[in-house]
């Protein structure tokens, strides 16, 4: 693990069909036990991001690879709401040795000011599992604020359904 005093430079920008293999690999690893996304085969990764471009020209999903010192290290995304788009909800992964490095807490920062500045979002929204305290943190140390418990929102793996926490920010 690189130390934190010495953490590595991240930048994001959009996905590319050619990051299917790294981004495949990543979200293959059974400690991603909170995800509600899982990916069968890397055929279903392509396929997804051969639909990206499109689902920016509806303003319908904003995905991008999270870059570490060049290398693709994770993603983070914003769907748009399909009801209000003012209102735009961040996802996001990290490959597990770069956990705990704050490097999804700076990225978070980088897609908010695309989505503030460029996407007309004015409402952000990041949910979580109350058990995944990583990405509580995440939300937290990007000052968003807890609204409350969304109760079954949302299926796990297994597909039952399971409460989250609602973390928020206003574009000031
Ligand atoms: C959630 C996730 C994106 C966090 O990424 P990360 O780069 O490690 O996040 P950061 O380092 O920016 O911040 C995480 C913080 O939570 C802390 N943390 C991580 N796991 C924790 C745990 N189980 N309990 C308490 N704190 C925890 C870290 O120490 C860090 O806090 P610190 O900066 O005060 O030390 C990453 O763990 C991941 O990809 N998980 C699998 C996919 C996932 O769950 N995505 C989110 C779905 S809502």
């Amino acid at each position: 693990m690189k130390s934190v005093n010495n953490p590595l430079k991240v930048s994001i920008r959009y996905s590319r069909l050619k990051d299917a293999p790294r981004f495949f690999a990543i979200l293959s690893n059974p400690n991603f036990k909170y995800l509600s996304v899982s990916v069968k085969t890397l055929k279903d990764e392509e396929k997804w991001l051969r639909a990206c471009p499109s689902q920016r020209r509806k303003n319908i999903e904003w995905n991008y690879a999270i870059l570490g010192a060049g290398r693709v290290i994770g993603a983070v995304g914003i769907k748009i709401n399909r009801a209000r788009a003012h209102i735009g909800e961040i996802g996001y992964f990290l490959e597990e040795q770069y956990w705990g490095q704050g490097l999804t807490t700076r990225a978070v920062k980088l897609i908010e000011r695309e989505a503030f500045t460029k996407l007309g979002v004015s409402r952000l929204e990041i949910v979580m599992r109350p058990e995944n305290r990583g990405s509580e943190k995440v939300a937290i140390k990007n000052n968003y604020q807890k609204e409350g418990l969304l109760r079954k929102l949302d299926k796990d793996k297994q597909g039952k359904l399971r409460d989250f926490w609602l973390y928020a920010k206003i574009r000031k």
